[in-house]
Parts: structure tokens; C-alpha cells; sequence
């Protein structure tokens, strides 16, 4: 499967929306996207097919030096093929060079995503009780931290 990791636009908009609501129940809204492509602390990267089509996506948000990875799904049609992991990726590279760490929360039941984090290197370092109140579901926080080199 061939694709290039592209910065988010509105012309993803379509496609990105298509795959947020076939994979979250609470899924973020067009606004919420548009938004956040307006919004200098969020970063918004796309995998995009040759064709155009969007096969997955992810946000990130930044204040001071710690990130926060707000979203990442991949079209159900190209998942285990690596997209997940090219585009955690970038922000990972991204954090490497630019942040203290990078955090996350994700539903203790979600086996794949917590796998891709554990593969890439985050730790659980909290859980929140009941975070996601509806489901009666808990939340792990997790972390990957970049130490500084040179810094006491
Ligand atoms: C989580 C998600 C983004 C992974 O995307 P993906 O492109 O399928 O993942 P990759 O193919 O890059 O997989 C990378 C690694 O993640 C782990 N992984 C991915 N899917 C997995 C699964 N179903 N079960 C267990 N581990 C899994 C594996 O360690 C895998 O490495 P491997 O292929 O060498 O075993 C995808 O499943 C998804 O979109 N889920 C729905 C949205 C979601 O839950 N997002 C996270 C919200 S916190």
C-alpha cells in the first residue's frame, strides 16, 4: 500500500470525517476539525493514498513542551499494514526534538491502540476511573518521555 504522510487540509476534511465516525462513538465534528486546522497548538497529519484518499490520520497538540496526542484512526480496510505506526511516527519523531514528552489517554478495552502505543514506547502511568462514564470504562494515561540530552 503506498502513501504519503501529508499535513491535514480541508480538502481531507471528507475522508477524515468518514473515518472518524466509523471509529468512535463520541466522534469529533466537521467544526472540531476545522477548527483545529486553524489552531496554531495542533497538528494534523493525514495519510493519503496515491488516489487522494485519506487512509488515516492524527492530531497532535502542543503547549510549552509537552504533547498530547489527541486522535489516530485508520480506515478499518488498511489497518495492520502499518499506517497507525507511520503516523505516530512523525509526532514521535516531532516530540524527540522538541518536547518533554508526549501523553495520551485511551480506553483500557482497546487492545490495538494500546498495542501501538506499548510498540512505540509508552508506558501506562495512570488510569482514570470511570473516564468514560456512559461505557462504565476506565481510561489509561500514558506517557512516552524524551530525555534531554546536555540537560542538568
Ligand atoms: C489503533 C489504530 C490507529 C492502529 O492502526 P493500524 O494502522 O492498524 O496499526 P499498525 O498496523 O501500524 O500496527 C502497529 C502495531 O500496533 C499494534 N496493533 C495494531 N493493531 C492491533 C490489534 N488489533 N491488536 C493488537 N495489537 C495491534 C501492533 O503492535 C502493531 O505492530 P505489528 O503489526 O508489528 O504487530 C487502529 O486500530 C484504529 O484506527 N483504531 C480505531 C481508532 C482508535 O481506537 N484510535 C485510538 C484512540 S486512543
Amino acid at each position: 500500500m503506498r502513501y504519503d504522510l501529508v499535513p491535514m487540509d480541508r480538502s481531507h476534511l471528507e475522508g477524515v470525517l468518514a473515518i472518524e465516525r466509523a471509529c468512535f462513538r463520541q466522534p469529533w465534528s466537521e467544526q472540531v476539525f476545522v477548527d483545529a486546522l486553524y489552531n496554531d497548538t495542533v497538528s494534523l497529519i493525514v495519510a493519503q493514498a496515491e488516489d487522494g484518499r485519506v487512509l488515516g490520520y492524527a492530531a497532535l497538540s502542543v503547549i510549552l513542551d509537552e504533547g498530547s496526542l489527541d486522535k489516530i484512526a485508520v480506515d478499518p480496510a488498511c489497518r495492520r499494514q502499518g499506517v497507525g505506526e507511520e503516523l505516530l511516527k512523525v509526532f514521535l519523531r516531532f516530540g524527540r526534538a522538541n518536547l518533554a514528552f508526549l501523553t495520551l489517554e485511551v480506553r483500557a478495552s482497546n487492545d490495538a491502540a494500546i498495542g501501538l502505543y506499548e510498540k512505540l514506547g509508552f508506558q501506562t502511568v495512570g488510569r482514570r476511573k470511570n473516564y468514560y462514564a456512559q461505557e462504565h470504562e476506565d481510561a489509561l494515561l500514558m506517557t512516552a518521555e524524551f530525555p534531554r540530552i546536555g540537560v542538568n
